[in-house]
Formats: C-alpha cells, structure tokens, sequence
C-alpha cells in the first residue's frame, strides 16, 4: 500500500477591498447579479462573474425549477454562457458570492461539485488556469489559483 498527499493552497482576503481593482470590480458584478437569482425553493442565492482576456464580464445566478434537479447553479449559468458567447476567449477569473434569504451567510461558499467538473472543462480546454475568488454574503473571499486545487483527481477527456 501506497499514500499520496494532495496539498492545496488558498488565498484568504478579509474584505472585497483587499481584492485587486479587477477581481473587486468583477465581486460586485457577483453581488449584483446574485439579487437576480430565481431561487423561491432554496432562498438561498448565488451570483457568479467571468473576466474574460478580452475584458468582456459575463454573470449568472441560479435559476431554480419546480421540478428541482431541472434548476442550474449560477456558476454553470455563466460558464455555460461564456461558452457560447465567446468560445475561443480564455477566462481569467471567476467571482462568486450566495447570500441566504434566511440568515447572513459569513462563510466563503464554494461552487458544488457538478460546477468544478464544469469549470474544469473549460480549464481544461483553454489550457491556462482560471482564478477562482469566492465569499459568502459579507466576510472574506477565498481565492484559488486554479480551478484544479478545488477538484483534485479531476475526471477528463484523457480517460475516455
Ligand atoms: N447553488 C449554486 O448556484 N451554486 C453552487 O455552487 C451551490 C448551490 C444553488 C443551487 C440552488 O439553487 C441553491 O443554490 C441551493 O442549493
């Protein structure tokens, strides 16, 4: 038997003004998208922007469905659109912030599992990292590098 250690590194901001210019600018896109969230089922909120390389922010926010697991998370909104919007322009960044109709939510919060698997598609396919900055309603903003240190052990196009 074997182990492996699989580290991962992330960037802790206290507050969107720690941010850089662009990624502060591309959270608020976030936050204001995230109001437009349909979300009368959870009340629980989520609002993603792209930074583009060619300076185009594209948002998304969750759109939920009666029929639940029809609804789809902000970030595969948004990812999804760049796809179709611009599918030969590499992302920089992705910004997420959720906020609960419920209770203030401090904690970062992650995308969920089905949206790394998309994210890293487009990683992936673009063959440069895309920075991954994500907060709660207030509080601090994680930041990883790349959408790989959120998704060790990635399934890919190179197993099929
Ligand atoms: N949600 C997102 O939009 N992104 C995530 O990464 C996690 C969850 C949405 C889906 C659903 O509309 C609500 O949050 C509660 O799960």
């Amino acid at each position: 038997m074997k182990k492996i250690t699989i580290t991962t590194d992330f960037e802790i901001f206290d507050s969107i003004k720690e941010l850089s210019t662009p990624i502060q600018s591309l959270m608020q896109e976030a936050i204001t998208i995230r109001k437009s969230a349909y979300a009368p089922y959870s009340q629980f909120k989520v609002g993603a922007a792209l930074l583009l390389e060619n300076g185009e922010i594209i948002v998304g926010s969750n759109q939920e469905n009666a029929a639940y697991p029809s609804g789809l998370c902000a970030e595969r909104v948004a990812i999804f659109q760049a796809g179709s919007l611009y599918p030969k322009t590499k992302i920089i960044a992705m910004a997420i912030s959720a906020a609960s109709d419920n209770n203030t939510t401090s904690a970062p919060i992650p995308p969920c599992g089905s949206c790394r698997q998309s994210i890293a598609e487009y990683e992936i396919k673009q063959n440069t990292p895309i920075e991954i900055y994500f907060m709660g309603e207030i509080g601090s903003i994680y930041k990883s590098d790349s959408l790989k240190n959120l998704l060790p052990l990635l399934f890919d196009k190179k197993f099929l």
